[in-house]
C-alpha cells in the first residue's frame, strides 16, 4: 500500500477563546462538547480518516485538560469493563493515542494563528502537512480533510478549504482573490485577511483546513504582524502564490463555526438531529418550542 503523502497534522489550540468567556477561563474551548464528544475529538476523527498518523498540538497555559483527554484512563476503563458497558468502552478507546503519535508544543503568547503553526516547525520536517482548526467542525459524508488529501495528491502545493460567505461577513475571514475554477479547485491569485466588505476581492472565505508546504513555515519565521496585530497564516500562504502555488478547495459538506456561540448552538442542533439515538426526541422538542413561539407571537 502506498503511504499517504500527508501524514502529519498541526492542531493550533493555543488561542484565548474570548468569545466563550467566562467558560473558557477554566475550560479549553476545544474540550467543549457537541452532544458527548469534545470538539477536538471531531478533529482527530477527521484527521485519522484522512490518513494522518502524527498529531501535533500547539497548546498554551490552561490547556491541560486536552492532554488528559488523550491519555489512557485505566480506572474508568476497568469500571466500564466490569459493568459490561462495551459501547462506552469502545468510545473511550477512540480517545486514546498510541505512544509517540501525539506531540505537544507550547505557544508562549497568543501572537496569532500563523505564529501558532510556526511553533510546530521543528516537528514538521520536509513534507506537506495539514492544519486543522478544531473549532471549525465540518459535517460531511467524506470527511473534509480526506477530500483535500485526494485533491492535493493531484495538484500539490498549498491547498486551503474555501466556502462562500455573505459579503457582510468577509471581515471575519481570510478571503481569496479567485482566478480560474476547475471542478472543486480554485486557482488563487491573492489572499487578504479580514478585508472590509467593500474591499474584498470575492466572498470566498478560507476556513480551518489547510494542506501546506514546509516553505510556508519558512515565511512565517520572518513575518511581521498583519491584520489584528497578529502573525497571520493567510499572509504566509499568500506569499507562496508565486512559489509553491496556492489553490482553494470547495469541499462538500457543511461547516459550523464552533468558535462562535451561534455556530456552536447550530452545530449542537444539527448533530443531535443526525443522531439515531436522539433525533426523534430532539425533533419533537424543537417542534414543540417552535409551536410555543408561534403561539406566543
Ligand atoms: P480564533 O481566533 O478562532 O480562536 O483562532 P481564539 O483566539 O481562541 O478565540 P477568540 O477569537 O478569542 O474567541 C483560530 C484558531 O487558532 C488558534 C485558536 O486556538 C483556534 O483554534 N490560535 C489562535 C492559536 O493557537 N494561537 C493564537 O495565537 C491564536
Amino acid at each position: 500500500m502506498t503511504k499517504p503523502s500527508v501524514t502529519r497534522a498541526v492542531f493550533p489550540v493555543a488561542g484565548l477563546g474570548t468569545r466563550f468567556l467566562p467558560a473558557t477561563k477554566a475550560v479549553p474551548k476545544e474540550i467543549m462538547t457537541l452532544i458527548d464528544r469534545p470538539l477536538v475529538q471531531y478533529a482527530i476523527d477527521e484527521a485519522r480518516a484522512a490518513g494522518i498518523e502524527e498529531f501535533i498540538f500547539v497548546t498554551a497555559r490552561g490547556k491541560g485538560a486536552l492532554e488528559d483527554y488523550f491519555d489512557e484512563a485505566p480506572a474508568l476503563a476497568a469500571a466500564l469493563r466490569r459493568q459490561s458497558k462495551h459501547e462506552l468502552l469502545a468510545g473511550l478507546k477512540r480517545t486514546e493515542m498510541a505512544s509517540g503519535a501525539i506531540a505537544y508544543v507550547r505557544q508562549r503568547e497568543p501572537l496569532g494563528l500563523g505564529h501558532a503553526v510556526w511553533c510546530a516547525r521543528h516537528l514538521i520536517g520536509d513534507e506537506p502537512f495539514a492544519v486543522i482548526l478544531p473549532d471549525d467542525v465540518i459535517a460531511a459524508e467524506t470527511p473534509c480533510l480526506k477530500q483535500m488529501v485526494k485533491a492535493h495528491a493531484e495538484i500539490g502545493g498549498n491547498l486551503v478549504a474555501a466556502m462562500e460567505v455573505p459579503r457582510a461577513q468577509v471581515s471575519s475571514h481570510g478571503i481569496l482573490d479567485a482566478g480560474g475554477v476547475r471542478g472543486d479547485v480554485i486557482r488563487v491569485r491573492g489572499m487578504v485577511e479580514k478585508p472590509l466588505p467593500d474591499a474584498a476581492p470575492s466572498t470566498l472565505a478560507v476556513i480551518g483546513r489547510y494542506i501546506l508546504t514546509p516553505e510556508v513555515l519558512g515565511r512565517l519565521g520572518g513575518q511581521a504582524a498583519g491584520a489584528g496585530d497578529e502573525i497571520q497564516l493567510t499572509d504566509a500562504i499568500a506569499a507562496e502564490i508565486g512559489g509553491t502555488g496556492v489553490h482553494g478547495f470547495r469541499f462538500e459538506g457543511r461547516r459550523y463555526d464552533c468558535g462562535s456561540k451561534a455556530g456552536y448552538l447550530q452545530a449542537t442542533v444539527a448533530f443531535a438531529l443526525a443522531r439515531d439515538d436522539m433525533k426523534d426526541e430532539f425533533a419533537d422538542f424543537l417542534n414543540s418550542i417552535m409551536e410555543f413561539r408561534v403561539a406566543a407571537e
